[in-house]
């Protein structure tokens, strides 16, 4: 008899967005003619920009033609996009990365997920508490995270709250962990982090042998000119971090899908190369994101690409300021929506993330993420989108406010 993955079975509950989706759709069968303003998941809801569908079209005519037509791609992107990437996201912020230092994919949560693949499952994983659920449940799957208990936590995972008091800032933990994931600017609570405060994290890496799992999937959304865009822009992090990178949320890619994950050849543990691993490992299990979709995305370095996906990003950011703003002036502590697309709200007269979701939920018909969703430290928050329509985030600001 095939006998399971038991580590599936610790897995408490379900994935923290599909367990919103079905209390939204609970609701929302419930209440057919409730009008219901999401402000959850991170979904961008801004069309693809002329450069990027222009893009696309003309590969589709490419793929419609004999000459033309491409079967399967290179293992890990086309040229196009990596030279693309290459010369647009590093050389440009004088940060040294070569064409075969990047691995094209479709998504930054897949690469999250899958880079475990690599490491041993004997590993000491670290995470910051709150935290995006992809980073835990997948050590989760693999075996590396212990039991899960009652305090909602996991027994061998080394937690590193980033709390009100720390600004949101992890301090380096007392046991030493063997792989760490950052994430700037950070998922849920919206803060960014300083070249000083990276440089802390790489050299204690180097020290320790560490690997640093840096997600950088929401760099685009920086506006403070002196914070960091890349770890690669930390002197030795090409020797302790991988990085992860993605244009779901940069140009409106949540439904095309394509990212890309930086392994630098540097980085070496026991001896091997984490970028030949990380070659194998993709070339192997993965066939490369659709031409189609990789044309799309290089589109994106075009100076019209360029000057499009800026204006949506500032759309999406000025929804980040009215989100702020708005509940800031009615009295809510926040925090996030600066350097990053999401505002951490603390709930009000003490209630449980839970508890303040479900009344967002059924008295303003707004849908947001309970903080505790993230990790036990994230009990007492939710977090708010900013990647609404204007006109629908203005309205869900002012149900939520008009509650208070
Ligand atoms: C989020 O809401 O945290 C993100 O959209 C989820 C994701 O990117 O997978």
């Amino acid at each position: 008899m095939a006998r399971i993955n038991e580590n599936f079975n610790k897995l408490p509950g379900s994935y923290l967005f599909s367990e919103i989706a079905k209390r939204v759709s609970a609701y929302r069968a419930e209440n057919p003619d409730r009008d219901i303003i999401s402000l959850g998941i991170g979904d961008v809801t801004q069309p693809l920009v002329p450069a990027v569908v222009k893009a696309m079209h003309d590969a589709v005519d490419e793929m419609s033609a004999k000459e033309t037509f491409k079967g399967y791609g290179p293992d890990h992107g086309y040229d196009f996009l990596v030279n693309a990437i290459v010369d647009n996201e590093f050389a440009a912020r004088g940060i040294d990365i070569s064409a075969d230092e990047v691995f094209v994919s479709d998504g930054a949560k897949s690469d999250c997920a899958n880079i475990g693949d690599i490491f041993s499952t004997d590993n000491v994983v670290a995470v910051c508490d709150p935290v995006y659920p992809v980073y835990v449940d997948t050590n989760a799957m693999a075996g590396r995270a212990g039991e899960f208990g009652a305090d909602g936590r996991w027994s061998k995972l080394v937690y590193m709250p980033c709390t009100a008091e720390n600004g949101f800032t992890p301090a380096i933990p007392e046991k030493t962990p063997d792989m760490i994931y950052l994430c700037y600017p950070n998922n849920p609570t919206g803060a960014a982090a300083t070249k000083e405060q990276l440089k802390v994290w790489v050299d204690y890496a180097n020290k320790n042998g560490s690997v640093i799992l840096y997600d950088s999937a929401y760099e685009a959304f920086i506006s403070d000119p002196e914070l960091p865009h890349s770890i690669f822009e930390i002197e030795g992090a090409e020797e302790c971090a991988i990085e992860f990178r993605s244009f779901s949320k940069t140009a409106g890619f949540t439904g095309t899908r394509c990212a890309y994950t930086v392994v630098p050849k540097e980085l070496k543990r026991e001896g091997v190369s984490l970028n030949k691993l990380w070659g194998r490992r993709q070339s192997t299990k993965f066939n490369g994101t659709p031409y189609i979709v990789q044309r799309g995305a290089a589109a994106i370095f075009t100076e019209q690409g360029k000057r499009e996906t800026r204006s949506v990003i500032d759309y999406y950011m000025n929804n980040a300021k009215v989100i702020r703003e708005g509940l800031s002036n009615a009295g809510f502590t926040v925090y996030g929506g600066m350097n990053a697309p999401y505002i951490w709200a603390k709930t009000p007269d003490g209630l449980s993330s839970w508890d303040f979701f479900d009344k967002l939920l059924k008295e303003a018909g707004v849908v947001t993420t309970p903080g505790a969703g993230f990790g036990p430290s994230g009990e007492g928050y939710i977090r708010l989108t900013a990647f609404g329509s204007a006109e629908a985030t203005g309205q869900a600001v002012e149900r939520i406010v008009s509650l208070f």
